[in-house]
């Protein structure tokens, strides 16, 4: 699926009816299959973005463009299970046509065989954002979202995370949007960063990230990241 996006302003009121502008000019496209990173400070406007994308906000000022029959899977920032359903049937409900034998092959990749009949509240953040990711995937989405499937994770858990994320995109052709705080990981699963600014947040860069993905060594990654670290403004 490909993404075409033109966002000129997404405004917010809050209940005094001051108006605060989060989204200015935001434009880019993603190809289909091609993995989008989206980096940018606490507060500017992310989420928000995400949510326009996915058609859960249609009060902006511009235009999303992207196949209508589209399937889309989101991992929100929270993970979002249904507390009182056991793993497997949070996904079952999300994906009620899943294969099972891909089901089984999903919850391999993301080490959750052995938590198919637990509950939400059983597991730890590291294991309910797996769920959450399992979910989205399992519908076999053409266009996935994930807001920063890393945050608040120990380092270790992240990159192994990443490394099942990188797994299961190789699987499929699926445009995909990632929100990160993380260069490292920004340089490890994208295709193309894109900056954002402090609010309201514009485009400050858009960059391909090369080489390819497959074909990348430690090496370009560190020299990727030090290109980086000079257009990045600092955001604490
Ligand atoms: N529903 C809302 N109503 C009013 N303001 C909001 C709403 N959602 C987000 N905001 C504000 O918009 C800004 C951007 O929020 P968000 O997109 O969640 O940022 P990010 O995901 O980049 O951290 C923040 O200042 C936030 O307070
Ligand atoms: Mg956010």
């Amino acid at each position: 699926m490909r993404l075409e996006v033109d966002i000129a302003s997404k405004v917010f009121a809050n209940a005094a009816g001051e108006r605060h502008e989060v989204l200015r000019n935001i434009a880019f496209t993603l190809a289909a299959g091609e993995v989008g990173v989206i980096v940018g400070p606490s507060g500017c406007g992310k989420t928000t973005l995400l949510r326009i994308l996915t058609g859960l906000d249609h009060d902006y000022q511009g235009s999303v463009d992207r196949a209508a029959q589209a399937r889309i899977g989101m991992v929100f920032q929270e993970p979002r299970l249904l507390p009182w359903r056991s793993v497997e049937d949070n996904i079952l409900l999300a994906a009620p046509k899943v294969d099972a034998a891909r089901l089984s092959a999903l919850l391999a990749v993301l080490e959750l065989s052995a938590h198919r009949s637990h509950f939400p509240g059983e597991l730890s953040l590291g294991l309910a954002r797996r769920v959450a990711l399992a979910r989205a995937l399992a519908v076999e989405p053409d266009f996935l979202i994930l807001d920063e499937p890393f945050a608040s994770l120990d380092q270790a858990l992240a990159a192994r995370l990443r490394d099942q994320i990188a797994t299961l995109l190789e699987d499929r052709v699926t445009t995909t949007l990632l929100v990160t705080h993380n260069l490292d990981d920004a340089v490890r699963l994208g295709d193309r960063l894109f900056l954002l600014s402090k609010r309201p947040a514009t485009l400050l860069h858009a960059l391909p990230l090369r080489p390819p993905r497959s074909a990348r060594s430690d090496a370009d990654i560190t020299a990727i990241k030090h290109e980086l670290a000079r257009l990045k403004p600092a955001d604490g």
